[in-house]
């Protein structure tokens, strides 16, 4: 028999692709439990029918379970050190360099690698692909209008090269927007690209289980060029990064042999 919160499971696949079993289960569980419980349900099976019933329950439910928070220049000493060593010396190899910034939310993390590598190459010859599961945080990455609080690591010259402020909202410039292509994709089930120099994924594969990751670190790897480089979250390292093909390059930077 299966429980209360397998069978969630197995819906929620059925109806989105979502495969929520991927997920660390207790954080999850605790994430949506608070969600039905505000919203007056009684149990997993309870929600599951009324989101069947209610786009706008269904779509809450996707907001609830991808943690979408994010800042420009988050763990700032982490992107001077990729400015600082790691580009250089990826540019020494490649003029053209391909990216992909895996899991990118509202835009910022993107952003922030355009504006960083707009130090070395020209905006108007910046790819930068970004990509995230959920399309209501691809719609804001779009729009490109951020909070003062999400700009307080950009470095003044950026702020004041690269925004427009108006009653304390951000507009990023569509300069910079235009470097970044933001696309749909599950992480857990989509194919990935190949021949990246830099893949960016960082504060997500935290939410995954062992299994998940291990597939994962996998699948980036051979997305990656021989010397390309991982650049995951602050809490994210790799134990057994010879394992996939990488080696340390520096703390939270991967490099694949
Ligand atoms: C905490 S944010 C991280 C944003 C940014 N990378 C950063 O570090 O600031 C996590 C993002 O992962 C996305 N996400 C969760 N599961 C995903 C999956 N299976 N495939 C792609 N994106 C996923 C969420 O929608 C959310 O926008």
């Amino acid at each position: 028999m299966l429980g209360d919160y397998e069978k969630f499971i197995l819906n929620i696949n059925k109806k989105t692709g979502i495969n929520l079993a991927l997920y660390k289960e207790a954080q999850m569980k605790r994430r949506l439990i608070s969600l039905y419980e505000k919203k007056g349900y009684k149990n997993f099976q309870d929600f599951y029918q009324a989101m069947e019933q209610d786009a706008g329950l269904l779509n809450e439910f996707l907001d609830r379970m991808t943690i979408n928070v994010s800042e420009f220049y988050r763990n700032s000493r982490r992107w001077e050190v990729l400015e600082k060593q790691i580009m250089p010396k990826l540019l020494q190899k490649n003029q053209r360099i391909k990216i992909w910034s895996a899991a990118c939310s509202t835009g910022e993390e993107p952003y922030t690698v355009a504006m960083m590598m707009s130090n070395f190459i020209p905006l108007s010859q910046l790819r930068i692909l970004a990509t995230d599961i959920d399309e209501n945080v691809l719609a804001k990455a779009r729009l490109g209008i951020y909070p003062e609080r999400s700009l307080n690591e950009v470095p003044e010259v950026f702020k004041k090269k690269y925004f427009t402020e108006e009653n304390g909202y951000y507009s990023i410039s569509p300069e910079v927007k235009k470097s970044v292509v933001f696309k749909k994709q599950n992480l857990l089930d989509e194919p990935f690209g190949s021949a990246y120099d830099l893949i960016v994924c960082r504060n997500v594969l935290i939410y995954f289980t062992e299994q998940a990751k291990d597939i994962l670190y996998a699948k980036f790897s051979a997305a990656l060029k021989p010397g390309g480089i991982f650049f995951v979250g602050s809490t994210e390292q790799i134990f057994n990064p010879g394992k996939y093909g990488f080696e340390t390059e520096d703390t939270f930077f991967y490099r694949k042999k």
